[in-house]
């Protein structure tokens, strides 16, 4: 187990630059199972879900090299249509390569990745928008096994815009017959980032970044390069740090208008917000001032920068509610929360945060990947010092987060034990 030593009160002061998101470069690639050939993607973040996904890929034949801030893939003619439990259990996101590999080879067996820290996370509607382009599905000794003998294009209206249903059918779609809508669609940056790298690939894709979706089916794809959108949590992560800590930081290589909400509720905290193309600049105020905010599908808040915000209200001057939609036990790392101080109280999908003058720090543990991250934040905001054990999960999501947060001035190290 490793964990992140912080010594608190120093304010997060200077520039810090974005890479890319590791929600559309897992997706990105998924998508490379669709043809085979060499690929290349640039702005790649050096994290551990990168490599856990190089390594479903090279379960499956591909040649992976990772290197930094860029990654090259090699998909062989024959891939083996096949994922095991044990790279499926600890990154869910590799359920996304179920679409391309069924459209690619016909058949898929993916270990059902099960719940998580966040809740059930079900995949019910991924395969009912795969059952409609004619994917039939069994479930046998915890692996789903998806076949198909010809895959068509159809109308697909999802219940809920989920961001992975939305990928798995997209993904299906471009080499299916003929032509799918995907309404109500989620509406994601991401989404749209792996929608351009499709059709770079030789797709066409129309209408991805909004509600409703269309792709046009073509015969075959081939292999090509990308450059990976911007990543908007960890943009949002460092604008929340300076707001925590009442500091002045300006993040570099990002792209504002992706997180439009979170920027509008730090100007309601307090923060003095300027933004320009490609960058953005957060001044923390002294005290927060309280805010209330909802989770929701983009363009809502993003349910992935709730722990965080959630860490600078806990030192608020005042009251604020806060409202997860997305998913049932992301409450979770509140508790660790309140270790330190924060007094926090929830119901059902609501928390009510009372602002603590200051946070004390203490031990705590990382439940997942944000959770983590709004725990080194409140770290670094507390008196004393902090220690955020079972860091690996801040691995998984967060590029050189140490060093990055070194160089804007923090105190913190990272201790292997
Ligand atoms: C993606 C992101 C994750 C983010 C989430 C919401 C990746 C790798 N992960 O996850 O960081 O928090 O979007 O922005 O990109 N649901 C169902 N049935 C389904 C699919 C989803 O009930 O078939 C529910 C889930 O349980 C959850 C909600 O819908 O409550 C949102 O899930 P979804 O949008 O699918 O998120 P992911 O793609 O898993």
């Amino acid at each position: 187990m490793s964990s992140l030593v912080i010594e608190g009160g120093r304010p997060l002061r200077g520039a810090v630059g974005v890479v890319g998101a590791k929600n559309a470069v897992l997706k990105e690639m998924a998508a490379m199972l669709l043809a085979p050939g060499r690929y290349r993607l640039f702005n790649v973040p050096k994290i551990l879900d990168v490599d856990l996904m190089g390594r479903v890929l090279s379960h499956m034949g591909a040649h992976v090299e990772i290197g930094e801030g860029e990654l090259s893939v090699v998909i062989p003619a024959k891939v083996t249509p096949t994922a095991p439990i044990e790279l499926v259990r600890t990154m869910r996101a590799s359920i996304v390569v179920l679409g391309p590999l069924v459209a690619r080879c016909g058949e898929a067996r993916v270990a059902l990745p099960g719940g998580d820290d966040l809740g059930a996370r079900p995949i019910d509607i991924h395969m009912g928008g795969l059952e409609q382009m004619g994917v039939e599905f069994d479930l046998v000794h915890g692996e789903l096994i998806a076949r198909c003998e010809r895959l068509v294009g159809a109308e697909i209206e999802l219940k809920f815009p989920s961001v992975g249903a939305t990928e798995n059918v997209l993904l299906a779609a471009c080499v299916a017959e003929g032509e799918t809508s995907i309404i109500n669609a989620a509406r994601e940056p991401e989404i749209e980032d792996l929608a351009d790298f499709l059709n770079a690939m030789g797709a066409r894709v129309s209408g991805a970044g909004s509600a409703i979706i269309h792709v046009e089916g073509v015969e075959s794809l081939h292999s090509a390069d990308h450059s990976v959108v911007p990543d908007r949590l960890e943009a949002g992560t460092f604008a929340v740090g300076a707001a925590i800590t009442g500091g002045d930081v300006t993040v570099t290589a990002c792209n504002p208008p992706h997180l439009r909400v979170e920027l509008k509720k730090l100007e309601e905290a307090g923060c003095r917000v300027e933004r320009g193309e490609g960058w953005l600049r957060v001044v923390g105020p002294e005290k927060p001032r309280p805010v209330d905010f909802a989770t929701l599908p983009y363009p809502g808040f993003h349910t992935d920068m709730q722990p965080q915000m959630v860490a600078l209200l806990s030192v608020a001057d005042g009251t604020s509610v806060v409202t997860e939609n997305l998913y049932d036990a992301r409450f979770r790392y509140m508790g660790e929360l309140a270790r330190m101080g924060a007094d926090i109280s929830t119901e059902w999908q609501h928390a009510v945060i009372r602002g603590v003058k200051e946070l004390s720090g203490c031990q705590v543990l990382a439940h997942d990947i944000r959770a983590g991250a709004a725990l080194v934040l409140a770290g670094l905001r507390a008196e004393g010092v902090t220690v955020v054990g079972d860091c690996e999960h801040i691995d998984r999501g967060y590029d050189h987060f140490v060093e990055k947060l070194e160089s804007l001035g923090a105190e913190i190290e990272r201790r292997d034990t």
